[in-house]
C-alpha cells in the first residue's frame, strides 16, 4: 500500500504537467506567455532601432551599452531567455496546427471551418515560417555578419545603412515586417483573449490594442531600410 500512495505522490505532479503541455488550452497559455515576451522584445527592439535617425553615435553608443549591461553577462541571459521564448512558441504553434490538421472534419463542415477561419489566422501559418527564417536570416545578416557584404564589427549604423542600401535586402526586410505586422495582429488578439480579455464585450478592446501594436511596429521597422533607399539615412 506504501509503494503504491508514493508512486502516485510522485507520479501525479508529473502526470499534471504532461496534462497541462499535451491540452489544446495548455499550448495556447504556452503560446500567450512567450508571446508576451516576443511582442516586449520587438517593441524595445523598434525603439532601439529608431536611434538610426539620431545618427552613427547614438545607435552605436546604445548597442554597446546593451552589449555590455552586466559586465556583458546581462545580454546571455537575456538571450538565452529569448531562445527559449522562441523555442516554445514554435514548438507550441506546431503541436496546435498539427492537432487542428488531424482534428479536421472533411466534406462540408471542412469547407465551412475554412471559410469561417479568418484571414488572419491562415497568414499565421505561412507568416510564422517566414518570420522564423527572417529571423535567422538577419541574425546572420546584422549580428554575426556573415550574410552581410561589409560588415564591421561594432559599428552598428553602418551595417545597417550599407546593408539596406542593398534593395533586394531591404525588398526582405520590408516583406518580413509586413508578415510580422499580419502575425502580431492576430497572434496579440489570441494572446489577449487567452489571457483573460475573453468575454466578447472585449472584442473591440482587443482588436484596437493588437492593430496598434500591428501597426507601430510593422510601420517603424519598415522606416528604416526606406530611408536608407531613400538617402534620407546614410
Ligand atoms: C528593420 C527592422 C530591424 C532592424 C533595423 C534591426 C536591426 C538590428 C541590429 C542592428 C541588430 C544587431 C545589434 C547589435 O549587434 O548590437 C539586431 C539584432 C537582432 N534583431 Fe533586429 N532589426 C530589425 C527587426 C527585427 C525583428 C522584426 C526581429 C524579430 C522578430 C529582430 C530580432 C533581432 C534579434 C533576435 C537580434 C539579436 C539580438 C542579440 O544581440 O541578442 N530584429 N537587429
Amino acid at each position: 500500500m506504501a509503494g503504491i500512495a508514493i508512486d502516485v505522490a510522485v507520479a501525479a505532479p508529473r502526470s499534471r504537467i504532461a496534462a497541462f503541455f499535451g491540452s489544446t488550452v495548455g499550448r495556447k497559455m504556452v503560446m500567450a506567455v512567450t508571446g508576451v515576451f516576443l511582442v516586449l522584445f520587438v517593441i524595445g527592439h523598434m525603439i532601439g532601432n529608431l536611434q538610426v535617425y539620431l545618427g552613427p553615435e547614438s545607435l552605436n553608443h546604445y548597442a554597446e551599452l546593451l552589449r555590455e549591461l552586466g559586465h556583458g553577462g546581462l545580454i546571455w541571459v537575456f538571450r538565452g531567455t529569448m531562445l527559449g521564448a522562441v523555442a516554445l512558441h514554435v514548438w507550441a504553434a506546431t503541436a496546435l496546427t498539427l492537432g487542428s490538421w488531424a482534428a479536421r472534419p472533411t466534406g462540408y463542415r471542412r469547407r465551412q471551418q475554412y471559410v469561417e477561419s479568418t484571414y488572419a489566422s491562415r497568414t499565421m501559418r505561412w507568416g510564422g515560417p517566414l518570420l522564423l527564417i527572417f529571423i535567422i536570416y538577419h541574425l546572420l545578416h546584422l549580428t554575426t555578419g556573415q550574410a552581410h557584404g561589409s560588415f564591421v564589427v561594432g559599428d552598428v549604423y553602418h551595417n545597417v545603412v550599407a546593408g539596406f542600401s542593398v534593395w533586394w535586402v531591404s525588398g526582405f526586410y520590408i516583406l518580413a515586417q509586413l508578415a510580422l505586422g499580419l502575425h502580431l495582429y492576430h497572434g496579440v488578439w489570441s494572446m489577449l483573449q487567452t489571457l483573460g480579455l475573453s468575454h466578447a464585450s472585449y472584442n473591440r478592446l482587443r482588436t484596437v490594442i493588437a492593430l496598434l501594436i500591428a501597426l507601430v511596429i510593422a510601420i517603424g521597422n519598415i522606416s528604416i531600410p526606406v530611408a536608407v533607399l531613400a538617402g534620407f539615412v546614410s
